[in-house]
């Protein structure tokens, strides 16, 4: 525990002080996260991705979980390439990426993930040479794994804005306040934005954001922002199964009207400020240096 604080202080170190200037962009870079896994992250960011980019936005998805391919098991996509095929076997950033409904724009990090930490500089320069691609989008939402490694970190901290995942139950509410509080102690966000999944209705999820929100507030002074509730729905099961996204097969269901409230509410401007692709990119790499 105290070598994971000491690494959140050098990661945090990094990013309250970036080293470069970059230039001010549109894109808003998106983390959603979560204390506790399975919680329902992807099924979020899959579904939350294709609803803007049905609005007409130019989102990208990044697949950032080191684990399994999620994002694309949930579309029922087999990309050919991943992270790993631009990080060693030459191909471009636009070669990877697939195409999902609506043109979600879909990066799968694959094998690639586990080799961020290993890039050596002529390498790392080539990468964020090609990461300006993302530069076209106007959201990027990277699906990150659940918890408290370095790598999950590093995305969080990178990115300007933070969707943290969290179901009513007790486990799910103390790893994410765990997580919090490590964000929280190293100022890296002013506040971040709290989605309650899986609750068997609007008072449950108001319950569980209020308990959060108490002992944020208490003990770290920490603002967590409540920015949506998605009820436990069984066209997610069955999407999950059906490996088609709810919001398109079923765009009347509870769970996906709740997913389109997120998505106008992003687009109502209240929550942070648009921050750079470039930004992001720059404090990743410093972070996984
Ligand atoms: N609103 C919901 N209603 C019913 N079931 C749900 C809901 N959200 C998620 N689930 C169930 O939870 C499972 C896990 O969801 P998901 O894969 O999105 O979680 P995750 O947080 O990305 O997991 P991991 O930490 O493993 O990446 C889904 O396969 C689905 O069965
Ligand atoms: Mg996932």
């Amino acid at each position: 525990m105290r070598d994971q604080a000491y690494k959140l202080r050098s990661l945090a170190h990094r990013v309250i002080r970036p080293r470069v200037q970059v230039d001010p962009a549109v894109t808003r870079v998106i983390a959603v996260t979560s204390g506790k896994g399975g919680v329902g992250k992807t099924n979020l960011s899959v579904n939350l991705g294709i609803t803007l980019a049905r609005m007409g936005k130019r989102v990208f998805l990044f697949d950032a979980d080191l684990g399994l391919a999620n994002v694309e098991v949930l579309l029922g996509l087999t990309p050919a390439y991943t992270l790993y095929d631009v990080l060693y076997r030459g191909k471009r950033l636009e070669d990877i990426v697939v195409s999902g409904p609506f043109d979600l724009q879909i990066i799968p990090g694959g094998a690639g993930m586990q080799e961020l930490a290993n890039l050596d500089s002529s390498q790392r320069a080539r990468l964020i040479d090609m990461l300006s691609y993302l530069r076209t989008a106007e959201f990027l939402l990277i699906d990150t794994g659940a918890g408290i490694s370095r790598s999950v970190l590093g995305f969080v901290a990178a990115a300007q804005e933070v969707f943290l995942v969290v179901t009513p139950e007790p486990t799910s509410l103390t790893d994410a306040y765990s997580l919090i509080k490590i964000l929280a102690r190293h100022k890296v966000h002013d506040e971040i934005s709290l989605i309650v999944n899986r609750a068997t209705g609007e008072h449950e999820a108001t319950e569980a954001a209020a308990k959060l929100q108490l002992v944020c507030r208490k003990f770290l002074k920490f603002t967590v922002r409540h920015i949506g509730s998605i009820v436990e729905d069984q066209v997610v099961v069955r999407a999950v199964k059906n490996q088609e996204p709810f919001v398109v097969t079923e765009p009347n269901s509870p769970a996906a009207r709740e997913v389109q409230n997120i998505a106008r509410y992003l687009l109502s401007g209240t929550l942070s400020p648009p921050g750079a692709v470039d930004s992001f990119i720059s404090r990743l790499f410093r972070l996984f240096r």
